[in-house]
């Protein structure tokens, strides 16, 4: 008997009728009703706490979208991840991150082979690494420490370690800068070797095919910078490491093979800060920390595998998510973090969900009747309050929230943190109370205002609220916190990806970008007209050209 469609499924239909009943009905009145809302929306595992009665929700919400999950397999397709079941079904592939943190001593099969005596000997290279330039033992050309990391990568080779390295700064070597060269704009890189010694700087070329052209044309102007200012060929092992899936093609680049730590097909790009791609936090916070990332990220894994799913952070995230963008019509979510430190998160964020779920036809290659992954967007909070939180409290459009928030700081100033506190909770009490229109006009009125002027104005105050929010709370930004939080996150996208039943660990989207690119650079570059495509680009390339002729 064939399945039914996800949109046929008795559970969807319900939640349907779910959405009609509460379409009428505030937040406000809500916490009203219900004063154990807090502590019933409530929920924890691995340090990281989420609220999530800021919600359109009763106490039948859950159970509606909880019927969903299992009508869609979840606890079984939860299983055949972490199985290593080829759950990336275009690629007949394993997703197999998990794997990369797995600190117990269980096995792991890819096609028969038990994966992790390969996982803990590169965690055994890389802590041998890392500590060898660290103590200095591994030195720059002249003899020199190394003093700064130029990691060169870009996507998944770039954004998750850059995301981890500044989360932690607090944990950095007094030594050792990290610096991130990802965009083939070529002031990147330039910026970047500005401030940097050639005799003090280590490269980490971080590819995982090694055939990304922005991060091969980034490492020849690197090499060619370091053999033009006192390096020659037979120094560029002391300064250039790669980490890769394809050791053949970084060897025929110019890496020395024992400079070359591997990278594994069964880990996606958007997924490999846990491997030796994190090689440059893992420099910079140095190794214990490191592991302690990774063990942040296993005790997200053991809950999400092991609790119930009416307890289970990433599935309640993923619930909510479906539940605004599939039966509210919401195709936005933002990503607030009120912590300096994990600003980078949205970017990381943006392709992790987006990369994975942005896709349009089922498993099977059936397109979907319903919409898929939401667009990711967001910024350091208290910033945005003071920019596009506008748009949350009276825009049209519906985008529902993340406010992530450390219940202590690393740098307790003033009353700094005590102030970004309550920034956040304003802002998520704001956008679910409101202010009515009673209660703009009762406010103007206190102000002085006439009648006239206060019927002028009052509409322009009235805030809707009832907006979304999840508030998410851990203790501080540890290396143990930040493992298991951004592990929350990929979690959260795989169950969604999962109801969804697209393939979350392809992009063929990002390809054909690619492909074309490669015919417009070679009209660009040579003087004979190629083949015409299309108007604009046609013209454009001629814009091009006609500045570049002389
Ligand atoms: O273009 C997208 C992408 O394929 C990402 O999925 C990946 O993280 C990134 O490019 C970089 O790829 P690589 O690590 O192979 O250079």
């Amino acid at each position: 008997m064939s399945q039914p469609g996800l949109t046929e499924k008795p559970e969807w239909k319900a939640l349907i009728d779910h959405q009609a009943s509460l379409s009428g009905t505030h937040m406000r009145d809500l916490f009203e009703q219900d004063p154990g809302r807090f502590e019933h929306f409530f929920a924890n595992a691995a340090g990281i706490s989420l609220d999530y009665s800021k919600n359109l929700l009763t106490r039948e919400t859950m159970p509606h979208l909880m019927a969903l999950a299992r009508a869609c397999e979840i606890p079984e397709q939860i299983q055949a991840m972490f199985r290593g079941d080829n759950i990336n079904t275009s690629e007949k592939r394993p997703a197999l991150h998990v794997a990369l943190r797995n600190l117990g001593d269980d096995p792991i099969t890819v096609e028969g082979t038990d994966i992790m005596p390969e996982v803990r000997s590169t965690l055994g290279r890389m802590e041998e690494f890392v500590w060898r330039i660290r103590s200095t033992q591994w030195r720059g050309f002249t003899n020199k420490p190394f003093t700064d990391v130029v990691s060169i990568g870009i996507g998944g080779s770039f954004l998750g370690p850059k995301l981890v390295s500044a989360a932690l700064k607090p944990y950095w070597h007094g030594r050792l800068n990290c610096h991130y060269v990802a965009n083939i704009d070529g002031s990147h890189i330039t910026e970047v070797l500005r401030h940097i010694n050639p005799e003090t700087t280590l490269f980490l070329i971080q590819s995982k095919s090694f055939r990304t052209q922005e991060t091969l044309e980034n490492t020849k102007v690197a090499r060619e910078w370091f053999l033009h200012n006192g390096g020659d060929e037979a120094l560029i092992s002391k300064h250039f490491v790669a980490v890769t899936a394809n050791e053949k093609e970084a060897i025929d680049f110019g890496i020395a093979e024992e400079n070359i730590f591997p990278m594994w097909d069964w880990v996606g790009g958007r997924y490999s800060l846990w491997s030796a791609i994190g090689l440059p936090t893992a420099l910079t916070i140095g190794m214990e920390n490191f592991r302690s990332l990774l063990s942040g990220a296993n005790a997200m894994d053991q809950h999400f595998r092991e609790a119930p799913l009416e307890e289970n952070l990433p599935v309640i995230m993923a619930l909510l998510g479906i539940w605004y963008g599939n039966f509210w019509g919401a195709d936005a979510h933002a990503i607030l973090p009120y912590d300096h430190y994990l600003r980078g998160l949205p970017a990381h964020l943006q392709q992790l969900d987006m990369e994975s779920n942005g896709k349009c036809v089922t498993r099977a290659g059936q397109p979907v009747n319903y919409d898929t992954g939401p667009i990711i967007w967001g910024g350091a909070g208290a910033n945005g309050q003071h920019a596009y939180h506008q748009l949350l409290h009276q825009g049209t459009r519906m985008s529902p929230a993340d406010f992530i928030i450390p219940l202590r700081t690393h740098n307790p100033v003033g009353s700094h943190h005590a102030i970004l506190f309550a920034n956040c909770l304003s802002q998520t009490q704001a956008l679910m109370r409101g202010k009515s229109l009673d209660e703009a006009r009762a406010e103007l009125r206190d102000q002085g205002l006439d009648a006239d002027a206060i019927e002028t104005l009052a509409p322009h105050k009235v805030i809707p609220g009832n907006k979304p929010t999840n508030t998410i709370l851990f203790e501080r930004s540890t290396p143990r916190t930040v493992g298991a939080l951004v592990a929350l996150y990929e979690h959260k996208t795989f169950v969604q990806g999962a109801i969804w039943d697209v393939d979350s660990f392809d992009q063929w989207g990002v390809e054909l970008g690619k492909q074309l690119g490669t015919d417009i650079l070679d009209r660009l570059l040579k003087s004979g007209n190629g083949k015409k495509t299309d108007s604009s680009t046609d013209g454009l390339i001629d814009l091009f050209r006609r500045k570049h002729r002389d």
